[in-house]
């Protein structure tokens, strides 16, 4: 464990920015048409380039891969699909070379049930491991009662051997471990004291507000015990070297998220909270059932979390992962304004106060795919796909659904080059590509200095240059304008001013003029005039050195 400084003052990963890597679509180094760790390892110079601190992985433990590694049958090795524990204790070296440290997924809401644990739990109700897992007695055909799992069907599956349910809150070959059992969490901790000791630098904890269930009262997230849990974990853990944690929650409000990311570091570093990016769907449904985002609260909500955690947590920033549609496509324009759009949504997150993440393509401006069902891969659409058939929705409008919302739209290959399969892969690829690869890629976008990756670049470049970035207090200015998202940070030293434009329309420029001494960080327009209007996704960073001008403003 090379960082044992865990003061205040080291912590590394409050100007760090994170790149998320979903392995089986980043870069195959074998020709066997799924990425794995060779593949993420030939390209760190690209992302040492990129200027990232640290790349967040998704799963590449032992997995039947049943939802994508998110079921994990060993927690010590890794999947052969992905490469050998060799090749992640190289990817961990090679990578600390390029100044870039490695975030492990940790999956602990749940095992595969091909996991030797449930293999044995479900042997008889007197084995060892029986009680790792979730049981509660019953007659087959008769469910403990009517929860329902995540990806479809009910919570509870009957296993004949023991005559008892386990209960799942994911697909059934998920089934969910029992925190309650202080030998469970005893193993885990071990588990994660031995990642440590292969020196990683952090983990992200799929779901862990679920953890302390309790399905007898129907509770999933949030349970009364979860924040035992979780200091316990921290302190048998992750305190034991200087980690970044941040965990995924999506039933955090700000108030757990204090609690979750309390500066005095006895949970997480922070958290995925996910308010903003459930805004287009309909209220009290599911994310299927879309609706148009609305604006006004989008810009309500960033500005609650970025005013309620100031000083006493820290937010993650991120529009996208492996589970999201591609932003650009979702709230930004994949059309005539790909490029300002994708600018634009990058600006004003990057922006703000806490831990931005990237996921893999969102530099380029990667969109969305409009497969055929049969050209799916993901277990949550394919189930969706076929239960609204069975309830009697169109084929039309469950695949205008999954075309805007389907997980597969962050997964199709990582777009590289013009070359065939671009440059992903010379096999044939798990998941086909996006065909706009020949416009979409990154061997165009590093060598062209107006384009989205140079943008990203220059963000996370800047974020090192000033101190406001990380410190900054927020303040949200015009919060009533029904287009324009503009805010100012602010600390000892300097004053920054965010201005975009959120539609595909020109609209009055709402600020003044600022005064000379502010100067024009970025945008994404080539000419840089202050306008009294603001071009369709017009974004402009501006910062002011306090110390040098006066502050009129
Ligand atoms: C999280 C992951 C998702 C996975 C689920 C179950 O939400 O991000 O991909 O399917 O947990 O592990
Ligand atoms: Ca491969």
């Amino acid at each position: 464990m090379a960082d044992k400084d865990n003061t205040p003052q080291n912590k590394w990963w409050k100007s760090a920015v994170i790149y998320q890597i979903y392995p089986r679509s980043f870069a195959d180094s074998n020709q066997d048409g799924i990425g794995d760790l060779q593949g993420i390892i030939s390209k760190l110079d690209y992302l040492e380039n990129l200027g990232i601190d640290a790349i967040w992985l998704s799963p590449v433990c032992k997995s039947p891969q049943d939802d994508n590694g998110y079921d994990i049958s060993d927690y010590q090795d890794i999947d052969p699909m992905f490469g050998s524990l060799q090749d992640m204790e190289t990817l961990i070296a090679e990578a600390q070379k390029h100044h870039i440290r490695i975030i492990m997924d940790l999956v602990l809401n749940h095992s595969s049930d091909e996991h030797p644990w449930f293999q044995e739990a479900k042997k008889s109700r007197e084995n060892p491991y029986h009680d790792y897992y979730v049981w509660r007695d019953g007659q087959e055909g008769v469910l403990p009662n009517d929860m329902g799992a995540a990806f479809g069907g009910s919570a509870w599956e009957w296993t004949p051997e023991v005559q008892q349910y386990y209960f799942h809150q994911f697909s059934v070959k998920q089934p969910d471990l029992n925190w309650e059992n202080p030998k469970l969490r005893r193993e885990i901790y071990d588990m994660i004291l031995w990642w440590m000791e292969k020196g990683v630098g952090g983990f992200r904890l799929d779901v862990i507000d679920q953890i302390a269930k309790e399905p007898d009262r129907k509770i999933t997230g949030n349970g009364p015990r979860l924040h035992e849990y979780l200091r316990e974990l921290s302190r048998e853990t992750f305190q034991k070297g200087n980690l970044v944690t941040v965990g995924e929650t999506w039933g955090a409000t700000t108030e757990l998220a204090k609690l979750y990311s309390h500066p005095d570091n006895s949970e997480l570093s922070m958290v995925f909270q996910f308010e903003h990016i459930c805004l287009d769907q309909m209220a009290g449904k599911e994310k299927w059932d879309l609706a148009p985002l609305p604006f006004l609260k989008l810009k309500e909500v960033l500005e609650r979390w970025q005013t309620q955690l100031c000083g006493k947590g820290w937010n993650s920033l991120f529009w996208n992962n492996h589970d999201l549609p591609r932003i650009v496509s979702r709230w930004g324009n994949d059309g005539e304004y790909w490029a300002e759009s994708a600018k634009m949504l990058a600006i004003l997150l990057h922006g703000m106060q806490g831990t931005p993440y990237i996921y893999q393509g969102e530099e380029l401006g990667m969109t969305n795919i409009q497969y055929e069902i049969q050209d799916y891969r993901d277990i949550e659409t394919l189930n969706v796909f076929k239960e609204r058939l069975e309830r009697g929705i169109s084929k039309e409008e469950i695949m205008r659904s999954i075309h805007a919302k389907s997980r597969d739209n962050a997964r199709t290959p990582m777009q590289w080059n013009d070359e065939e399969n671009a440059g992903f892969t010379e096999g044939k690829p798990w998941i086909k590509v996006n065909p706009n690869y020949t416009k979409i890629n990154a061997a165009k976008q590093v060598r062209d200095e107006n384009s989205i990756f140079c943008c990203y670049q220059k963000l996370i470049r800047l974020r090192k240059e000033y101190s406001v970035f990380v410190d900054g207090i927020f303040h949200m200015l015009c919060r009533e304008n029904e287009s324009i998202f503009a805010y100012t940070r602010e600390d000892e030293n300097f004053q920054l001013l965010v201005l975009c434009n959120f539609y595909d329309s020109t609209v009055n420029n709402p600020l003044e003029k600022p005064d000379t001494s502010a100067k024009l960080i970025i945008s994404n327009y080539q000419d840089t005039e202050w306008n009294t209007f603001l071009r369709p996704y017009e974004a402009r960073m501006y910062i002011k050195d306090k110390r040098t001008s006066s502050m009129s403003e």
